[in-house]
């Protein structure tokens, strides 16, 4: 038997503190942040077309009728179940494919396939819904509390165009929006140069959001004057002059999934001869920034911890979307 005794030495316990101050997550406690969730870019949904989308940890489907207008309601038939998705647009209804039930735009049962009376009560939950920027927006509640925002010129004096694809992303969309007010990561990451000393200064606050507007340069010495602004918790919108001419660019965020976003962007320039060049070079800085962007978002565990003087605006931001309107009416028709 050996007999050398251990030596256990005691060190201090390191102090653990916990000093995370959390925003709730999408879908703790059962609720979303009521905003307007980008759902499909309007190519993506033709005429007479029918497509799904996973959203709010459930699934709606979306479909454009004879009448041109796109209608968002909850997937699952009202009869035994059967994924409207896989159904089929009929003039201005949608009928499931299961046993043919025809489900007019307001969500409502018009008809059997078998030609019995529909039960009275058999319905979809329809959302809010608007097409909008080239992006069908479909909102979370019974009711919109706020609409999207303006650029300052009319449709019709604009050109548009996407700068990518749909994507999805690993990431809650209120944590892509709090890269906005973040002035340390417009900073080092996106390389800005803001001449106006007091960011924090310029924001303009109310219940959906904020806006403000700086003077600086981009990475490449563009001198730019920019209004951006975040709306709920799933908009950024982005308008002013990037050299000489005027841009403006709108990101909308899906939530398919809690911890999961799905981002849809469109920029625009103004009508006239330069404005494809123009476009393009929008584009270009729009993947550029989430090229920037991807893979901190996608990887990280969004813990506001120690926050800075630099962080006033960012922390500012947080206490709104804890604070923001949250509910899950359509919880019982889309899952
Ligand atoms: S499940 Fe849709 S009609 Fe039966
Ligand atoms: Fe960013």
């Amino acid at each position: 038997m050996s007999n050398v005794s251990r030596v256990v030495r005691n060190f201090p316990s390191p102090v653990r503190k916990r000093i995370y101050n959390m925003v709730p997550s999408e879908g703790e406690n059962g609720v979303f942040t009521q905003s307007w969730f980008a759902m499909a870019m309007s190519y993506q949904v033709p005429t007479g077309k029918v497509v799904g989308r996973d959203f709010l940890d459930g699934r709606i489907v979306l479909f454009r009728g004879e009448n041109g207008r796109v209608v968002a309601m909850s997937a699952y038939c009202p009869h035994v179940g059967a994924d409207l998705a896989v159904g089929e647009v009929i003039g201005n209804d949608l009928r499931c494919a299961f046993h043919h039930w025809q489900y007019g735009q307001d969500g409502q049962c018009v008809k059997t396939g078998i030609g019995d009376k529909p039960p009275k009560g058999a319905c979809t939950f329809v959302f809010p819904t608007q097409e909008r920027y080239g992006i069908i927006w479909v909102f979370n509640g019974e009711k919109a509390l706020f609409d999207l925002p303006d650029f300052p010129y009319p449709d019709d004096e604009m050109e548009f165009g996407h700068p990518y694809e749909p994507q999805e992303l690993s990431s809650e969309p209120w944590t892509f929006c709090a890269n906005t007010p973040d002035r340390q990561h417009a900073v080092v990451v996106h390389k800005m140069k803001l001449i106006e000393e007091e960011f924090h200064d310029n924001f303009v606050w109310d219940s959906f959001g904020f806006k403000f507007t700086y003077w600086g340069q981009d990475q490449d010495d563009v001198p730019l004057e920019t209004t951006l602004a975040i709306r709920g918790t799933t908009i950024f919108y982005r308008s002013g002059f990037y050299g000489d001419f005027w841009r403006g660019s709108i990101v909308g965020f899906g939530l398919p999934r809690p911890g999961h976003l799905t981002m849809h962007a469109t920029n625009y320039v103004r009508k006239g001869p330069k404005a494809q060049e123009q476009l393009e070079r929008t584009h270009e800085v729009s993947r550029r920034t989430l090229s920037e962007d991807r893979e901190i978002i996608n990887t990280m565990h969004y813990r506001p911890g120690h926050l800075i003087k630099a962080d006033k605006s960012l922390a500012r931001f947080l206490t709104y979307v804890r604070k923001y309107p949250r509910a899950h009416p359509s919880a019982e028709f889309i899952r």
